[in-house]
Parts: structure tokens; C-alpha cells; sequence
């Protein structure tokens, strides 16, 4: 199979990587890290685009990187660096910028969302996409690992690319998302998406089983099922929905048949679940108390990968300046 370039990155908003995080973006990313040259980073840029803690960014960008050595992204096959640490992802997006005109930005659902909720416009918001197309281009990448809600970015980052490559020279290939099949994970709170940004929304993949069974226990189900002896509509369950993740078919109907005649109730039906998700998490737990008590471990990581990110960058950064006029010798 053909080799391609690959580059997906997670933002470190949220103190820990999630369900969603893994089964919508990582399962994507450890399949192709096995035949691609992945790169792979932790967009702490695209984190200050709204209001954030000081304190606490530093180390949640290391978080996000003992994240994605826990899940199984390995440093052997793939690049995993800093967005911060390769400077080329800011230049690059600067000159992608004069390509685009304001009004799309601002058009863009993610930008309309944002304001909404934090109540800034900020240029750096406006722009996101736009870093977000850099980081992608900079790395000529050709597939990008996301969840579904990033498709409107994707689908700017190939317009952005082609803008580039007719008003100059063929430089970029057009990336195309690589999606996971069926990998929305739905919120414990009812509606939505799991998100590092809704406390309370989400499992973390450093959750300890008592921590999943207490989380599950206070999720949202059927709303039309509010006693035992109610049935249930399995397909209105966002737990049910977790369960379709995890639990083998057999199982699973059963648990269907159990809900709809009101044979099982919701408690043991989350039970049942969140042993299944705290054993499925279990390796990724112990990888990651291993890796978090050796800090220099993934200092060297993360400084290697900067490196290697650094000259695919420059070597992009060529291309593109020569190919604007903006190179004088
Ligand atoms: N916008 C992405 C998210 O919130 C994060 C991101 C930034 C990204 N740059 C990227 C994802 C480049 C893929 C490729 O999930």
C-alpha cells in the first residue's frame, strides 16, 4: 500500500483524553500510525484562541502527549510534537490567511458556536481554521484522523490548498479526512458529543473503574423511563449508544430486549457497561501511570519529534516561499 503523510492534532483544553478522544480520533490514528508517516501533535495554538488557565496549560499539553503514548501512538513510528515548538505552523498560516477572505471565516459553524459561548471575537478565533489548514499543509499531509464535527475544517483545509496551488504553483496536496465509522460518542449528560470542555460529559481514559461505575450510574438515559417497571426505548439512550461501542451482539440484544420489556433496569444495564469500558481502558491506564512517572522520558520524545516536524517544515516552507516570490537569493 501507498505510504501518505498523515497529521491529526488534539487540543489541550481538558485535563484528560477521552472516550470520544479515543474511539473518534486515536483508534483512527493507531491504524494508520502502521503503514503511514503519521504526525502526530498536541495544539496548544489552538488552545489559547479562547479564554484558558495559565497555570494550567503547561501541563496539560504534556497530558495530552502521555495520552497519546498511552493509547498506543509510538515515537519509534510516528512524530508526536508541540504545535508551539515548530514556529513554521504560525508562519504558515499567516500566509494562508492573505488567501481567504474574512466573511468565509466568519461563516464557519465552529467560529459561530465559539462566540456564543465565550462571548469573544477574537482575530485568533476568526483565524483557528486557518492555523488549523496550516498545520495540516505544512506537512503536505494527504489524510487527516478526525471526528465527524471537524469535517467543515477539512473541507476548508482542501479549499485553502487549492487557492494556494492555483493562485501560485501546485505546492499542496488536497487532505481528506479520515473518519472512524459510527464514532460519535454521545455526552453522559443526554445531548451532544462527549467533550473535554463539558465537565461531567465524559469518561477519561485515566478514569479508575470506581470513577467509570459512579460516572455511568448518574448518566442520562430514556427520559421516558423514570421507574423500573417504565420501558425503555434503547435507541433514545445515549447509554445504549455506549453499550453498541463495547458490548458483543449477543449481549447487547439481550440488554435491548431487557430495557425495552423492563426486565433489566438502567443501574445494572450501566453496570454491565461500565465493567466492559473500564476493562477496555485498562491497559491505557497502566501505560499511562508508567509513563507519567518519567518525565524525561517524554521531555526526549516530544523534543525529538520537534526536530523531525521542524525539518518536514522547512522543507514545505521552502517550497511555498519560492513559489510566492519570497525568496531573494
Ligand atoms: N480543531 C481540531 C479539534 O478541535 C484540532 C486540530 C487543530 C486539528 N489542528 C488540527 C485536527 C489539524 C486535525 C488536523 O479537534
Amino acid at each position: 500500500m501507498e505510504r501518505k503523510r498523515v497529521f491529526s492534532g488534539i487540543q489541550p483544553t481538558g485535563d484528560s483524553l477521552h472516550l470520544g478522544n479515543y474511539l473518534g480520533a486515536m483508534v483512527g490514528m493507531l491504524d494508520l500510525q502502521e503503514q503511514h508517516e503519521c504526525i502526530f501533535s498536541v495544539v496548544d495554538y489552538h488552545a489559547i484562541t479562547v479564554p484558558y488557565e495559565t497555570e494550567r496549560l503547561s501541563q496539560r499539553v504534556l497530558n495530552v502527549a502521555l495520552d497519546y503514548l498511552a493509547a498506543g501512538i509510538d515515537p519509534q513510528k510516528s512524530v508526536l510534537m508541540v504545535q508551539s515548538d515548530v514556529h513554521e505552523h504560525v508562519e504558515l498560516s499567516w500566509i494562508l490567511g492573505c488567501l481567504i477572505t474574512v466573511n468565509k471565516l466568519s461563516h464557519l459553524p465552529t467560529y459561530k458556536d465559539k462566540v456564543a459561548r465565550y462571548g469573544v471575537a477574537g482575530l485568533g478565533l476568526l483565524s483557528y481554521p486557518v492555523l488549523m489548514a496550516a498545520d495540516i499543509l505544512l506537512y503536505e499531509a494527504e489524510l487527516v484522523p478526525v471526528g465527524q464535527d471537524q469535517l467543515p475544517h477539512i473541507e476548508f483545509a482542501r479549499e485553502v490548498a487549492r487557492a494556494f496551488n492555483r493562485r501560485f504553483e501546485p505546492v499542496f496536496p488536497e487532505p481528506q479526512a479520515h473518519l472512524m465509522p459510527g464514532a460519535v460518542v454521545p455526552s453522559l449528560l443526554g445531548q451532544g458529543a462527549m467533550s473535554k470542555s463539558v465537565p461531567g460529559s465524559y469518561i477519561a481514559l485515566t478514569d479508575e473503574p470506581a470513577v467509570i461505575g459512579k460516572k455511568l450510574a448518574g448518566a442520562v438515559t430514556d427520559p421516558a423511563r423514570q421507574r423500573l417497571r417504565d420501558s425503555g426505548e434503547p435507541t433514545r439512550c445515549n447509554v445504549y449508544t455506549l453499550h453498541e461501542l463495547y458490548t458483543l451482539p449477543q449481549q447487547l440484544s439481550e440488554i435491548a430486549a431487557g430495557c425495552r420489556g423492563a426486565t433489566i433496569g438502567c443501574l445494572e444495564c450501566k453496570a454491565v457497561l461500565a465493567e466492559e469500558i473500564s476493562e477496555g481502558l485498562a491497559p491505557i491506564r497502566e501505560r499511562r501511570r508508567a509513563l507519567a512517572a518519567d518525565p524525561n522520558y517524554m521531555r526526549d520524545v516530544l523534543r525529538d519529534g520537534a526536530q523531525r516536524a521542524r525539518s518536514m517544515a522547512e522543507a514545505t516552507m521552502f517550497k511555498v516561499k519560492q513559489a510566492m516570490g519570497l525568496l531573494t537569493a
